[in-house]
């Protein structure tokens, strides 16, 4: 099996170069990738001679403008990326044949109420970059081509940057924290979703029927003050020197923290389509948030 990997650098990219290797060949780029092949996602039109050029059996997209904020006031760039590459991507695949996997957000979702949502619930953007995901999505399925759709949220990789560093760093410099606690979700690991994804493909290799949409997050829930507070009693634990004394962590709400771009409350995904179609059971998400501390800390 040939597979083009497209943002090789991204949380979940990265970690898709490990993942995807157990399938076969990988071809793994990034915008800036030297060589004649482009993976520039904000000139969407030079992707088609890439996967021309790579003619893969499987395309996998982990690149994304994934900057929420940022995106309100760069609409055509967020758009050019999250909807009119995949775009591209999806018609190139139809047209050779090849599966396209493709990652998508609960930011397609308004938000409202507190059940967890299923793959054919009404969408509802309220942002920029839900509704350029939501574009993309939309582009995809109505390409023909044969599709794996996975829908996931609050995505966090041992690499780079994330939430549970900014929070330990400011645990060990201040003794007072405020964090939101009325959006709702399940913190998900790069390195969960890319050996999901290898094996979501394992599957489709032999049982094409499994195409489609599904919701791919780690199993439990629990506030941004949740995730933080846990994030915080690990290190402690672990004997790391935290200044934030036990209970002073306020929990606020998201007005607490006025941003560019409104997220929605209820991040919550039903998972049960992912766990009838491919017997998949994903963990809680303390399971893969400790896993990343334990590296992140070296202990
Ligand atoms: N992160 C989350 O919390 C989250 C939540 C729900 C869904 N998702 C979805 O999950 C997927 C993977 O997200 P992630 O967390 O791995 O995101 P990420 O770390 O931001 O990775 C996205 C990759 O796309 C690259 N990229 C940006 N502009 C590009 C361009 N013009 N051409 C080609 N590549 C470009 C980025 O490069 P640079 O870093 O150099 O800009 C980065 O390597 C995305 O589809 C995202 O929408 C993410």
């Amino acid at each position: 099996m040939k597979i083009l990997l497209l943002g090789k650098n991204g949380q979940v990219g990265w970690e898709l170069q490990r993942a995807l290797a157990t399938l076969g060949e990988v071809v793994a780029l990034d915008f800036d990738s030297p060589g004649p092949l482009s993976a520039d996602f904000s000139k969407p039109q030079g992707l088609a001679a890439t996967v021309r050029a790579v003619a893969p059996d499987v395309i996998v997209n982990a690149a994304a403008h994934t900057a929420v904020d940022k995106a309100e006031s760069e609409p055509d760039l967020a758009r050019a990326i999250n909807a009119e590459a995949p775009a591209v991507l999806a018609r190139e695949a139809a047209a050779c044949g090849a599966w396209l996997l493709h990652y998508s957000t609960d930011y397609v979702f308004d938000g409202s109420g507190d059940a967890p949502r299923g793959e054919d619930a009404p969408t509802g953007p309220l942002n920029v970059y839900g509704l350029t995901k939501l574009e993309g999505e939309q582009a995809i399925r109505a390409s023909g081509c044969r599709h794996l759709l996975l829908r996931t949220s609050w995505v966090y990789g041992a690499r780079g940057g994330n939430f549970a560093r900014t929070m330990l760093k400011l645990a060990q410099e201040r003794e007072q924290l405020r964090v939101i606690d009325d959006q709702i979700g399940a913190p998900t690991g790069a390195d969960l979703l890319a050996d999901l994804s290898a094996h979501m493909l394992r599957t489709a290799r032999s049982d094409a029927s499994v195409a489609g949409t599904y919701h791919a997050v780690a199993a439990g829930q629990t506030s941004w003050h949740g995730y933080a507070s846990h994030v915080i009693d690990f290190a402690r634990a672990a004997g790391v020197a935290v200044k934030v004394a036990l209970g002073a962590i306020e929990a606020v709400p998201t007005s607490a923290f006025p941003t560019p771009a409104k997220r929605p409350l209820n991040s919550r995904l039903d998972t049960s389509r992912l766990r009838s179609r491919f017997g998949v059971v994903l963990p809680d998400w303390r399971h893969g948030v400790d896993r990343m501390l334990t590296e992140v800390l070296g202990r």
